[in-house]
């Protein structure tokens, strides 16, 4: 049957993508309430001047010479770096661009800074940090410390109670830290080392691509597979990863990934032609399909938020689910992925009348009565409510989603049908006490 490829209309989405900032949220409130997030500020720097140089600078001859010795692993990676190829040394990422900017020092010499941010990239790297300052990537740590006017009910208590001793290497270790400068330049030990995708950078930048992208190789065959997500889309509450190893898709990467063309440059990267299966970032970027064009705002796909408590469409929702289902169509035929994507869609309804609505609606006549305790995160029941959703609830949504049906029942529906007696029975004993 012939397949139809909407013809992609990548300008527009990038325009609509830099909305869906406006995100709504449904935490405690059946009403979902409309929490506003302050709309990326984009901190590029102008174009680079020059990106590429036929010598390697003076001062990064100094540099590569002294840590030769100190760091060579260091060195070594960035020798089989594309950068070496360019001659983009060690110092035209490190010397610090702005005179007197936060986190600059001296050292033997030069002023350098070792927090090398997007904003750094951005000169040689425009449309990539662009698109990736407009995804919901960057704005991940703004999530974890709560923002003004989100309710915290969610993660977000969960991060104070505990602390910020435990959650750096935690919750901040995956969503980022707020990176705090010493009076001599250098990172505080408080908040750096970190790699967070949505770190607060000295500069005002948000994230690091070191997420996906390691330094010093800077390497796109690296951030082309699934592991690269895995490190942080794995777990309890958010299984992308073992999702996507157990789905058709994942056993043909296992099966036959190792002979894929994964060093081809970006825009030369075609998975028809040796995959036959997509990969995380075919998609959820764009890539590796010669007619669209790799995007790294990984949420101009996302027709749903699937991780709320209950889910609800982002904003120009249709336009993002048939660039979707554009990815679909290389390989599956129209009926197929839109049949596909109803079967999804019906899951979510049963999630919520059947599971979410009627626990949520006891619980709330509980706080109602004043016998849900006021503390978060402080009696059992609190934390068994909070997995009904994060945890089970999820993984039934994001199994049904991505293929992947052991999380969409076992570990998912199964789990929900289970709690929610054991949760009502609890809060029934709760509502007839005095
Ligand atoms: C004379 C030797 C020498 C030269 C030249 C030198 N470095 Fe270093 N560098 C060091 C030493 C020693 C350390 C500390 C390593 C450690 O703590 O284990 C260091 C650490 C660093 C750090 C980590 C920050 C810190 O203070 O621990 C960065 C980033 C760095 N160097 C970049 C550069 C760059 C970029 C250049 C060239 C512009 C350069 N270095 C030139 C010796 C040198
Ligand atoms: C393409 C840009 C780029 C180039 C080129 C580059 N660096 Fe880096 N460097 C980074 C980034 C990004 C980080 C991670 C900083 C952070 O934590 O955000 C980093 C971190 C470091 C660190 C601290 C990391 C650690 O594990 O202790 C050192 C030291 C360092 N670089 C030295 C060098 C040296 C020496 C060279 C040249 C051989 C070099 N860098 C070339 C971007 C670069
Ligand atoms: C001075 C300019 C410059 C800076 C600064 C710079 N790059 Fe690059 N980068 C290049 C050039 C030139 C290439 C070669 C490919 C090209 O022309 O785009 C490249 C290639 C790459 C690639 C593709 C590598 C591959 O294997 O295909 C990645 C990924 C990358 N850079 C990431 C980064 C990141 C992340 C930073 C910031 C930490 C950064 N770059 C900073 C100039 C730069
Ligand atoms: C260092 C941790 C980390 C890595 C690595 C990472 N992510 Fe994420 N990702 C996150 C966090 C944290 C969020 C939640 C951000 C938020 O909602 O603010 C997220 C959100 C997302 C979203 C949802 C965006 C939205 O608009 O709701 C997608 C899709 C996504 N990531 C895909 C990927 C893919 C594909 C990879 C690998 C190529 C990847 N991520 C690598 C941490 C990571
Ligand atoms: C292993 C990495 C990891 C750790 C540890 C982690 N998170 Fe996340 N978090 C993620 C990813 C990945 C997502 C995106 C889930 C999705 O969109 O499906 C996410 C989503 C979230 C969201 C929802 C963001 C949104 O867009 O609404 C919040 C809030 C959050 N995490 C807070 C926390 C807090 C608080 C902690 C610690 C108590 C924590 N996270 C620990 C990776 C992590
Ligand atoms: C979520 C993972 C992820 C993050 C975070 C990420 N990248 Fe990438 N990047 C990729 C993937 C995957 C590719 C390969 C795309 C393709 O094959 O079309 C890529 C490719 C690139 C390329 C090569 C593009 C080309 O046309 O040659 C550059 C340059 C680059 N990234 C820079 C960056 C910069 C700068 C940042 C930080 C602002 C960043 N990346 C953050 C996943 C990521
Ligand atoms: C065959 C395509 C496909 C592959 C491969 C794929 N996903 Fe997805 N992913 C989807 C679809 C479809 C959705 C739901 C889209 C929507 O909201 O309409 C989704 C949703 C997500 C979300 C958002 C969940 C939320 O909270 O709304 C994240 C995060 C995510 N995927 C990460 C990953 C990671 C990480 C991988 C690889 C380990 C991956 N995906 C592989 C198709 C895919
Ligand atoms: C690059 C090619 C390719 C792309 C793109 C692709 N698939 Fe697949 N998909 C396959 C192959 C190959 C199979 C295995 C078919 C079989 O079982 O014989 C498969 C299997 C499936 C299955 C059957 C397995 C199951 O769990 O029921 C579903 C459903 C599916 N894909 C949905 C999607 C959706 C939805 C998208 C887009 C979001 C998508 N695929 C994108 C190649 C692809």
């Amino acid at each position: 049957m012939k397949k139809i490829i909407f013809s992609p209309t990548v300008k527009t989405l990038y325009f609509l993508t830099g909305l869906i900032f406006v995100i709504s949220f449904s935490t405690v409130s059946r009403a979902r309430a409309d929490q506003k997030i302050d709309p990326v500020k984009l901190s590029l720097y102008p174009p680079a001047k020059q990106r590429t140089f036929k010598a390697l600078s003076d001062q990064s001859k100094e540099c590569i010479q002294c840590h030769t010795g100190i760091t060579p692993g260091i060195v070594s990676d960035w020798q089989q770096s594309w950068h070496a190829k360019e001659n983009i040394g060690c110092y035209e990422c490190h010397k610090s661009n702005d005179k007197g900017a936060p986190g600059a020092f001296e050292h033997n010499g030069f002023i350098i800074h070792v927090v090398v941010s997007p904003k750094d990239c951005s000169a040689c790297h425009q449309s990539e940090t662009k698109e990736f300052e407009e995804s919901r990537h960057a704005v991940a740590r703004q999530f974890i410390a709560g923002m003004p006017g989100l309710e915290v009910t969610r993660e977000n208590t969960l991060f104070a109670t505990m602390g910020d001793k435990i959650t750096i290497r935690g919750c901040q270790a995956c969503h980022g830290t707020v990176v705090k400068i010493n009076k001599d330049g250098t990172p505080s030990p408080e908040t750096w080392p970190n790699q967070g995708i949505g770190r607060i950078n000295p500069d005002g930048s948000f994230g690091s691509c070191t997420t996906c992208h390691t330094r010093h190789r800077f390497s796109i065959e690296e951030a082309r597979k699934p592991e690269v997500c895995g490190n942080c889309h794995i777990g309890p509450d958010h299984p992308q990863y073992e999702i996507y190893m157990e789905s058709k898709h994942g056993n043909i990467y296992a099966t036959r990934g190792a002979n894929w063309d994964w060093k081809a440059p970006a825009g030369k990267w075609n998975i028809l032609k040796t995959g036959v299966a997509p990969v995380c970032v075919t998609c959820h970027m764009d890539a590796g399909l010669p007619d669209m064009k790799t995007t790294h705002n990984l949420s101009s796909n996302l027709s749903w938020t699937l991780q709320a408590p209950l889910t609800y469409h982002y904003t120009d929702w249709q336009a993002k689910q048939e660039k979707m289902q554009e990815v679909c169509y290389h390989c599956h035929s129209t009926i197929w992925t839109q049949n596909y994507f109803k079967q999804a869609d019906t899951t979510l309804e049963v999630y919520e009348n059947r599971y979410y609505k009627p626990v949520f609606d006891m619980k709330q006549k509980l706080v109602s009565e004043g016998k849900w305790a006021k503390t978060p995160f402080s009696t059992p029941v609190q934390f068994k409510f909070f997995e009904y959703w994060h945890h089970e609830g999820r993984r039934a949504r994001f199994g049904a989603f991505m293929q992947g049906p052991d999380y969409e029942l076992w570990h998912g529906f199964y789990e929900l049908e289970l709690n929610k007696i054991e949760l009502m029975q609890q809060m029934e004993e709760m509502e007839k006490k005095k």
